[in-house]
């Protein structure tokens, strides 16, 4: 998340506060200073849903104020989950009781300002998410915003744009595009597994390695170097990649993803399928949009040792690759979510909604 949260947006006619929904102290603030203010979601609106929700789950017992689940419990909003698929728990193990329990009173303290903001402004849209956006009245969807595809946004990473090149000289359809985000890592062992995949799919391939991605021992300079030579020619390694124009780019298959929202709508967008990655989006891969609810990807499983090994990771390209249904399935996704934002759209429509509101005094 972005440091710098809170900005103030000038009409011609009314000063309101925009304020990113989990730094929601910041509407107080607002408030005491006699200010209008709105929230803006950079989530789904089905972690927006679930957010406000938790309070009543707490009360439903099917979790308790440190984050503690009844694993019996099913949610049944929205795509339904497991109670320990609940964002705010499954990112801190249960190793980590400290944290959840942090986690979960601050998702507490937010839904008690919320009521402070007129409306939400979520990054999504009806057609996208109308089961989600159904139990949020207040939520203003007039998404998917799509970042300008030049200059950097929310990281501070240089792209590197040489892979655009790359990625010129390949053919149609053919590249395995590999990003987890700005956040995601892996340890040594799953590291060089889904190195060990890539370079098995006998495919082209686009990773984004992030410097420190790996963890613990980390995975010896030696090795990777060897692995980059191995693979020259045919797989690419770069530290961060311009997404959106990778994502756009006809060479590009397949995306091999931490599912992010940013990375799915993102995804969704340019009509590219997904193979999304457990480790990160366990909370949402499986009951996800991508590969339970629009049906534009699959998930790629982990095994016993709970490594994605490299076996599935090749099974899962290959299979991937020759699925017409899910190519179908991605271009009639990328229709409804760029005719939401086309004039006249739903997205377009909220737009308008929310000038009106910045016109009252
Ligand atoms: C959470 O917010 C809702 C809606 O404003 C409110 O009805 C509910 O009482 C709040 N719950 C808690 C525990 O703060
Ligand atoms: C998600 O996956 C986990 C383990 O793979 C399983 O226990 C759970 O039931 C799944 N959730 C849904 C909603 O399918
Ligand atoms: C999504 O992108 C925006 C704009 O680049 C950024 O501010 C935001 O933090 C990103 N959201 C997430 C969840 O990473
Ligand atoms: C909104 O979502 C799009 C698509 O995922 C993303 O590129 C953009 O950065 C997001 N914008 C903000 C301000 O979060």
């Amino acid at each position: 998340m972005s440091p710098c949260c809170v900005f103030r947006f000038r009409s011609s006619l009314s000063l309101v506060t925009i304020v990113t929904v989990s730094m929601s102290w910041a509407l107080e603030v607002a408030n005491k200073a006699g200010a209008r203010a709105a929230s803006f979601s950079t989530y789904s609106a089905a972690v927006f849903a679930l957010r406000v929700n938790l309070p009543k789950l707490i009360e439903d017992g099917v979790l308790d104020e440190s984050g503690n689940v009844n694993r019996q419990a099913r949610i049944q909003m929205m795509p339904p989950i497991d109670a320990a698929e609940i964002p705010w728990v499954s990112l801190a193990s249960t190793s980590a009781p400290e944290r959840r329990r942090n986690n979960i009173q601050n998702v507490l303290k937010t839904n008690l300002s919320m009521p402070l903001a007129e409306v939400i402004i979520c990054n999504t849209s009806v057609g996208m998410e109308p089961d989600a956006l159904a139990l949020l009245p207040n939520a203003l969807p007039l998404g998917p915003l799509v970042a300008p595809t030049s200059g950097p946004a929310g990281h501070f990473l240089p792209e590197d744009l040489a892979c655009l090149a790359w990625l010129d000289a390949q053919g149609p359809g053919s590249v395995v595009y590999v990003a987890f985000g700005s956040s995601g890592f892996l340890d040594a062992t799953q590291f060089q597994e889904l190195a060990d995949g890539l370079a098995l799919s006998g495919r082209p391939f686009l990773w984004v390695v992030r410097p420190k991605f790996t963890t613990g021992v980390g995975v010896r300079q030696d090795w990777f170097d060897a692995f980059k030579r191995r693979v020259e020619g045919r797989g690419l390694v770069v530290g961060w990649a311009p997404q959106q124009r990778v994502l756009s780019h006809p060479s590009v298959a397949c995306f091999v993803s931490h599912c992010g929202w940013n990375s799915t709508v993102e995804g969704l967008l340019h009509d590219v399928p997904f193979l999304c990655w457990p480790y990160f989006a366990d909370q949402f891969c499986n009951q996800s949009y991508v590969c339970n609810v629009w049906g534009t990807g699959a998930k790629l499983c982990a095994d016993e040792r709970g490594v994605v090994s490299k076996e599935e990771m090749r099974s899962k390209v290959e299979k991937m690759l020759g699925d017409e249904e899910i190519k179908a399935r991605a271009a009639m996704w990328k229709d409804k979510a760029c005719a939401s934002i086309a004039e006249g759209g739903s997205s377009h429509q909220s737009l308008l909604k929310l000038v009106n509101l910045l016109r009252q005094q």
